[in-house]
């Protein structure tokens, strides 16, 4: 437990550093910009805007990245998952496994398609989905499996890989928030029939605008993807099913290309800051994150867990250090989905995520002293409320 000694030495200012911010794009921006703007610049000339060779050349560094082979690149990650779950069969009247535990997303793709989501909760270790709920919820309506690697965790794909081969169900992966996280030395993104990423500037991999994309070892799946992606035209101007423009634009292609060379050095940055996390904040009262033993999380989000979460949001607020907030209302306690007729009791384990959970800041290009800082502060508080 914490000791009155050891937090009233944090006390001291430090007037030399400003507030700490949840997320810092511009220094990483900072550290490429010749190389952004030069791609960006040959883009420009060379007047390719949409796909064309910078998207290509990125969809190939992906794909070796995770080891999938075919990447197909779109416009978001609610793009990819829309694309995905077509791609898996699923069409009106289906229903499609999946948590509430998660951004929107996940569940509009599965809307998008006339489909149904149907929820498991997630676990508290892994705040992954709990794969022991999974098998009784299939009928024979479930077209699909969709866990999400959440907060950069993956899911425990072994058992939901093999349910959907015993029921043959394909699974799809929500990895937006997972690039280059691993499951028993294997890619999130790569085990199931499809993968889809978010590039959405605060992630992992971030564009400078909106991207996304889907992976596959399938080639039928990834020429499907390619067609529907763009206006479902196999042949120029023959449509042969109803198509969508989710094109990824040539400037994200290039900036993705860049950005992708750092990707990994970014990643083993994260993981030094969460161990540096899990270090410092060991003795607080918080339920911490955890890395399972057979997975690599990539830490895109630091969540912990407290029961008076948003009083120590506030003060960590009016003391300079930035959080997030991800996720306060789990999907089935969404408006949106309100004719699916779920209360406030049926996902407890998400229920208590969204009441208790808050995102410290962690990004590659955070400073030791900063997340000291984070980390005193926090301690600081704790104590406070504690002895209140
Ligand atoms: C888990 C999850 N799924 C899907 C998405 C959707 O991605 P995008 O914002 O690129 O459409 C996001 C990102 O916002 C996400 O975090």
């Amino acid at each position: 437990m914490i000791s009155r000694d050891s937090a009233s030495a944090t006390l001291e200012a430090r007037p030399d550093e400003g507030p700490v911010p949840f997320l810092d794009l511009k220094t990483q921006y900072a550290g490429i910009r010749a190389e952004i703007l030069q791609a960006l610049e040959e883009v420009a000339d060379g007047a390719t805007y949409v796909l064309g060779p910078r998207v290509a050349g990125f969809e190939e560094a992906f794909a070796a990245f995770v080891g999938a082979r075919h990447c197909v690149g779109v416009n978001s990650g609610t793009s990819a998952l829309h694309l995905a779950l077509i791609c898996a069969g699923v069409g009106p009247g289906d229903e499609v496994i999946t948590v509430p535990m998660t951004f929107v997303a996940t569940s509009w793709a599965v809307s998008y398609v006339g489909a149904t989501p149907v929820f498991v909760d997630v676990d508290l270790a892994t705040l992954t989905m709990d794969v022991r709920q999974v098998e009784r919820r299939i009928t024979n309506r479930t077209r699909a499996i969709l866990p999400v690697h959440l907060y950069g965790q993956s899911a425990d794909m072994g058992p939901l890989l093999e349910i959907g081969r015993r029921h043959g169900i394909p699974v799809v992966e929500d990895a937006a928030q997972a690039h280059g996280a691993r499951c028993q030395e294997r890619a999130a993104g790569t085990m199931g029939l499809c993968g889809c990423f978010s590039f959405y500037p605060g992630k992992n991999l971030g564009a400078c605008g909106e991207a996304g994309a889907v992976v596959t070892n399938d080639a039928d799946v990834a020429a499907r993807l390619r067609t529907l992606r763009d206006h479902a035209q196999g042949r120029r101007y023959h449509h042969g099913e109803l198509g969508f423009n989710y094109r990824m634009e040539a400037f994200q292609g290039a900036v993705l290309g860049i950005k992708l060379k750092y990707l990994e050095g970014w990643t083993e940055a994260r993981r030094r800051l969460a161990e540096r996390y899990q270090a410092g904040l060991a003795d607080l009262p918080l339920l911490l994150p955890t890395e399972a033993t057979d997975r690599r999380h990539v830490w895109h989000l630091f969540v912990a867990l407290h029961p008076q979460r948003d009083r120590i949001r506030q003060a960590l607020e009016e003391r300079g250090v930035q959080t997030g907030l991800h996720y306060p209302i789990p999907v089935h306690l969404q408006g949106a989905y309100e004719h699916l007729g779920h209360q406030t009791g049926d996902f407890p384990v998400s229920e208590r995520i969204a009441r208790e959970c808050f995102s410290l800041p962690i990004f590659p290009e955070m400073t030791n002293r900063q997340q000291d800082r984070v980390i005193e502060t926090l301690t600081e508080i704790l104590l406070e409320v504690e002895y209140a």
